[in-house]
C-alpha cells in the first residue's frame, strides 16, 4: 500500500463529501496500492473507506496478492461468479445508501450495477479528477523512472537510425524499433509506435503500413516505452536523403513553436499559455489551420493524463508536473512534422527529459 497516497485521496474524498473511493485495475489502483492488475471478464474493486479498513473483491487466484499488503477480499472462483463476492462487500462495507466515489472512465455497467443490486441507494460519483491532481506532481522517484524510460527509447531510436535503409516498409521499420526497445531496457511499449512515411505523415495518429522508406521521404516517428510504470512519448522527423520540399520549411516553424513552448514553462504559467507559445509561432508563418492537435499531454503512469496542454485549460503548472509539448504540421498529400519532447516544471521553470536533437534524422538514400 502507498499509504501516503491513499492517505491524500481520502483526504479529498472526504473534502468531496464522499464516503469512500472504489477502484478499478489501472493506473490509479497502481498509484495508490501499487498493484498492477488488468481489467477482464472477471472483475476487480478495491474499496478504500474513510472510516474502515480497505477491502476488494477478487477472483480467488489473485486474492494473494491483494492479502500481501493488507486487504481484507472477498473472493470468488470461476464456478460461484462474481455476486455473492459483491454482496458481501457490500455489507460488510454497510454501503447502502453511502456517497461513493468511482473511476467514470474507467468502471464498467458491469460492476456499477453489482454495486448498486446489493448496495441499494449507493450514489457513484465520478472522482477521476481527484486522482488526476494527485497523479500530476511527480515525486523524485517517479521522475527517474521518467528520464529513465526517456533514456532508453532515446539510445534504442539513436541504434536503430543508422541501421535504416532506403526500400524498408513503414511496418518492417516499426518491426525492428520495437525489437530494440525491448531488448535495450523498456519494460514494454507505451504505445505501438507510429512511422509514416511521405504523404501518410499528414494523418497525426497513422498506423505503419506496407508503404516502403522512399528517397525524399520526411518520416514522422513518434514511439515511447515504458519504465516501472512511467511512461515516455517522443516524436522526430527522418529525411531519406536531402531535406528539401515544403517539409523543410514546415521542420523550421515546428521546432521553434516547440522551443517558444518550453520556453514559457514555469511554475505559475497557465497550461493554455504552452499551448499558445507555440501556436502563435505556427500561425504567424500563416501555417495555423495545419497544426490540428493541442500542443501537448500530461505524461506519468499513462501516456495521456493530466495537464492537457490546450486552448482553454487553464490549470496553473507547478513544480513536478510532466508533459509533451509536441506542436506540429501536417500538410494533406505532402506529409507532416512533429517534435515531440517530455518536460518536467522545475522551481527555474521547464526542463526538457529528452536531449535527442530537433533537426531532422539523415537516412542515406
Ligand atoms: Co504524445
Amino acid at each position: 500500500m502507498e499509504s501516503e497516497r491513499a492517505a491524500q485521496a481520502l483526504e479529498r474524498a472526504e473534502m468531496m463529501g464522499l464516503d469512500g473511493l472504489a477502484l478499478m485495475p489501472g493506473p490509479n489502483l497502481r498509484y495508490l496500492t501499487g498493484l498492477s492488475f488488468v481489467i477482464s471478464e472477471r472483475p476487480i474493486v478495491v474499496f478504500l473507506p474513510i472510516d474502515a479498513e480497505p477491502c476488494a473483491v477478487v477472483p480467488e487466484f489473485e486474492a494473494a496478492r491483494m492479502q500481501a499488503i493488507g486487504l481484507q477480499t472477498f473472493g470468488y472462483s470461476d464456478e460461484e461468479g462474481y455476486a455473492l463476492a459483491f454482496h458481501e462487500a457490500c455489507v460488510h462495507l454497510e454501503l447502502a445508501d453511502t456517497r461513493l466515489g468511482v473511476e467514470a472512465l474507467r468502471m464498467r455497467l458491469l460492476e456499477a450495477r453489482a454495486l448498486m443490486r446489493y448496495a441499494p441507494g449507493v450514489e457513484l460519483v465520478p472522482a477521476d479528477d481527484l486522482y488526476a491532481e494527485l497523479r500530476s506532481i511527480k515525486s523524485v522517484a517517479e521522475l527517474n523512472a521518467m528520464e529513465r524510460a526517456v533514456r532508453v527509447a532515446e539510445s534504442a531510436f539513436s541504434q536503430w537510425v543508422t541501421q535504416l535503409r532506403v526500400g524498408v516498409t513503414e511496418r518492417e521499420a516499426a518491426g525492428q524499433l520495437v525489437a530494440l526497445l525491448l531488448t535495450g531496457g523498456a519494460d514494454g511499449l507505451a504505445f505501438d509506435p507510429i512511422v509514416a512515411s511521405g504523404p501518410n505523415g499528414a494523418l497525426p495518429h497513422a498506423v505503419p503500413g506496407d508503404r516502403p522508406l522512399r528517397e525524399g521521404d520526411w518520416v514522422v516517428v513518434d514511439w515511447g516505452v515504458t519504465v516501472d510504470g512511467y511512461a515516455s512519448d517522443l516524436t522526430r522527423v527522418l529525411v531519406v536523403g536531402e531535406p528539401g520540399g515544403p517539409l523543410a520549411r514546415a521542420h523550421e516553424l515546428v521546432v521553434a513553436a516547440n522551443e517558444a513552448a518550453c520556453r514559457v514553462v514555469a511554475p505559475g504559467t497557465l497550461a493554455e499559455a504552452v499551448d499558445e507559445a507555440a501556436r502563435s509561432v505556427i500561425e504567424n508563418y500563416h501555417y495555423g489551420e495545419y497544426f490540428t492537435h493541442r500542443t501537448g499531454h500530461g505524461l506519468g503512469l499513462e501516456a495521456h493524463e493530466s495537464p492537457n496542454i490546450v486552448a482553454g485549460n487553464r490549470q496553473v503548472l507547478q513544480p513536478g508536473m510532466t508533459f509533451t509539448i509536441e506542436p506540429g504540421i501536417y500538410l494533406p498529400g505532402v506529409g507532416g512534422i512533429r517534435i515531440e519532447d517530455d518536460v518536467v516544471v522545475t522551481s527555474q521553470g521547464g526542463m526538457r527529459l529528452s536531449a535527442l536533437p530537433h533537426a531532422p534524422f539523415v537516412i542515406q538514400a
